[in-house]
């Protein structure tokens, strides 16, 4: 079944013409990796289906359903989570009230339940981070977590509320290589729990390790999408050097 589907999706912002008409698709259970140059339009493309903007264009669907209007709650409510490329944490917050941002377990007074919260959250701690970090607790600030931890919390975050599509634009870039890899076994997770991911990394190998298919977009177009079965890792990087310019 099709989650997602964008059809000839147009988006600009003055006269700079991020999307011209791309096409993408993400099915239940399905991992896609989002490819392409700097400023081919990923992030834009994942943006409009996480709400934060407005598509100019073309045809949206949610579920086999024509969406008109959308918004950042909207996709929370369909259960679409995004961790942006711009990164979504407070850093000085506690940990705990980023993990409830925009969420909060309030009380038959209306106030924050913040024993509950703080005690959900150390349970992610400990399941996605194995509280290896020192001293690390739910009143810790984010600012204590490494990247990749950070990465742990948001993707254990989706998971925790129990998201459907999780949308992950960059998330092992700043990372180290040991990092890299606790985060590729979160995504693996996410498949086994029988949910769906948008992908976007220019580490072709970390892509290749879990992705289903390959969209790969140059210059506001959807370029080529492949199948991992009918590919392997020299042809996809040929193929991205060739028609991406990357
Ligand atoms: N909020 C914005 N305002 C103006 N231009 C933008 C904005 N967001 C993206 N762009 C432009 O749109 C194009 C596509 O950007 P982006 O979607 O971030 O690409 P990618 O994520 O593939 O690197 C780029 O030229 C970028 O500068
Ligand atoms: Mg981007």
């Amino acid at each position: 079944m099709e989650i997602i589907r964008l059809e000839n999706i147009w988006k600009s912002f003055g006269k700079i013409h991020a999307l011209e008409g791309v096409n993408f698709s993400l099915k239940k259970n399905e991992i896609v990796g989002l490819l392409g140059d700097n400023g081919a339009g990923k992030s834009t493309l994942v943006k409009i289906i996480s709400g934060v903007f407005p598509h100019d264009k073309g045809n949206f669907y949610l579920n086999g359903e024509k969406i008109e209007k959308f918004s950042p709650k909207l996709a929370r409510q369909n259960r679409i989570e995004t961790v942006h490329q711009d990164r979504s944490l407070a850093e000085n917050q506690a940990i705990w009230r980023n993990f409830f941002m925009g969420r909060h377990k309030t009380n038959f007074l209306g106030f924050i339940d913040k024993k509950f919260e703080k005690k959900e959250t150390l349970k992610i701690l400990q399941k996605n981070l194995g509280l290896k970090g020192v001293g690390i607790t739910p009143d810790s600030p984010v600012s204590s977590l490494s990247g990749g931890e950070r990465q742990g919390l948001s993707i254990g975050r989706a998971m925790y509320f129990d998201s459907e599509v999780i949308i992950l634009d960059e998330p092992t870039t700043a990372l180290a290589q040991n990092e890299s890899q606790k985060v590729i076994s979160f995504i693996k997770e996410i498949k086994n729990q029988g949910k769906s991911c948008i992908l976007i990394t220019h580490n072709l190998r970390h892509v290749f390790e879990v992705a289903d298919r390959f969209v790969i977009v140059s210059r506001g177009k959807t370029d080529t999408i492949i199948n991992k079965a009918d590919t392997d890792l020299d042809n996809l990087t040929k193929i991205l050097i060739d028609h991406a310019g990357i």
